[in-house]
């Protein structure tokens, strides 16, 4: 494994931010992991990076860049009902997803063409369209990054939340994930409840979906309304979507009657942060090389040239806005280096 000086960060994040990290390896091993911990490397400042889809760099990178390439899909366990599929943290998400729609196994088609690795998936239990990562999560192997010893952490270790778990919290930097393990369906309950999902099916005349149906349904919504990152730099969802309480709720109902909530934990109501942004007026807006993407507000895209700092203007200046409008304070969802 070579490290390297000076690199340029603009292919590794979504953004398409132009900074550089001071040193950069490529890791494509457990045990090069295990001997970057040995040399004492992760003792001074580093970042892992998977597939750079939920970080904004907002400055150069003073240390050691970790690009993970750990590959290997492989089937660990099987009974009649269930598969248990295990995937090294550097596959690309959607080529799992692909992997277990292709051998009709199910309860992830509906994360399909969610960007980024495999490992970073538990880091913020990804959702989309009435799944989420810990409906299907079984374990995973991390590294400790202290002592270099693997770890098992169980579904119950994991802390999982609404775009959040311990790894972003108690054990945050403690650990390297180094594969994820996941109790996939082989005659699965479809959750094709959500609105635009069964607008697709409808519209395909698929009456009886199967898990091919859902995948495809949702790549089509995904690629109909989300920025591809290739084309216009983005990291998806910019915002989390923030829980009020029913109160506030109530209140603003008055005043924006098409406001919608969905029940979260603890009688608070969750409302789309992508709502706040558009009735605040950034929908398609363009600010420099920045603004809210015109299909979906609750993404901010780089237009060509923007720096790090300039998105981060543009989030504080929505989130001051979504404030003063609404009473909400919305929180950024990607991780701001
Ligand atoms: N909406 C607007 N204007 C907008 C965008 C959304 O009014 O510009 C409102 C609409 O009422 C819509 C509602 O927000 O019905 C929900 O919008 P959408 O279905 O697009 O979902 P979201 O809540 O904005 C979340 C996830 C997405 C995930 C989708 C689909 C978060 C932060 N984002 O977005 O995840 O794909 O649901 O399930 O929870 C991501 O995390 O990067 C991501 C893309």
């Amino acid at each position: 494994m070579e490290i390297q000086s000076h690199i340029s960060l603009q292919p590794y994040n979504t953004f398409g931010i132009p900074v550089d990290a001071a040193r950069f390896a490529i890791v494509r091993s457990v045990s090069e992991v295990q001997s970057l911990i040995k040399d004492g490397s992760l003792k001074e400042k580093h970042l892992f990076l998977g597939g750079g889809s939920n970080v904004l760099f907002t400055a150069d990178f003073d240390g050691l860049v970790i690009k993970n390439e750990i590959k290997g899909i492989s089937v660990v366990r099987e009974d009649n009902e269930f598969v248990w599929v295990q995937a090294a943290s550097g596959e690309v998400w959607h080529d799992l997803v692909l992997y277990a729609v292709e051998h009709n196994w199910g309860g992830i088609e509906n994360l399909s063409l969610i960007p980024g690795t495999v490992g970073a998936a538990p880091m913020q239990n990804i959702g989309a369209y009435g799944v989420e990562l810990t409906h299907v999560f079984e374990s995973l192997k991390a590294i400790d990054i202290r002592t270099g010893e693997e770890k098992t952490f169980l579904h119950s270790d994991c802390s999982f939340g609404y775009r959040e778990s311990v790894f972003k919290h108690a054990e945050r930097g403690n650990y390297f994930i180094a594969s994820v393990t996941l109790r996939l369906n082989k005659s699965p309950k479809l959750h094709v409840q959500y609105g635009a999902i069964q607008d697709v099916l409808r519209d395909s005349g698929v009456e009886q979906p199967t898990i091919q149906d859902v995948s495809r349904a949702v790549i089509q919504i995904r690629t109909s309304k989300l920025p591809d990152p290739k084309i216009l730099g983005n990291a998806g969802s910019f915002f989390k979507n923030p829980e009020i309480s029913a109160d506030l709720y109530a209140t603003l109902k008055e005043q924006f009657s098409d406001l919608p909530g969905y029940p979260a934990s603890e009688g608070k109501i969750k409302v789309p942060a992508g709502y706040l942004i558009e009735k605040c007026g950034w929908k398609g807006k363009i600010v420099g090389n920045t603004g809210a993407h015109k299909n979906q507000a609750l993404v901010l895209v780089n237009y060509g040239n923007a720096t790090g700092s300039e998105i981060m203007q543009l989030a504080h200046d929505i989130q001051s806005s979504v404030l003063a409008t609404f009473g909400i304070t919305i929180l950024p969802e990607v991780n701001l280096i």
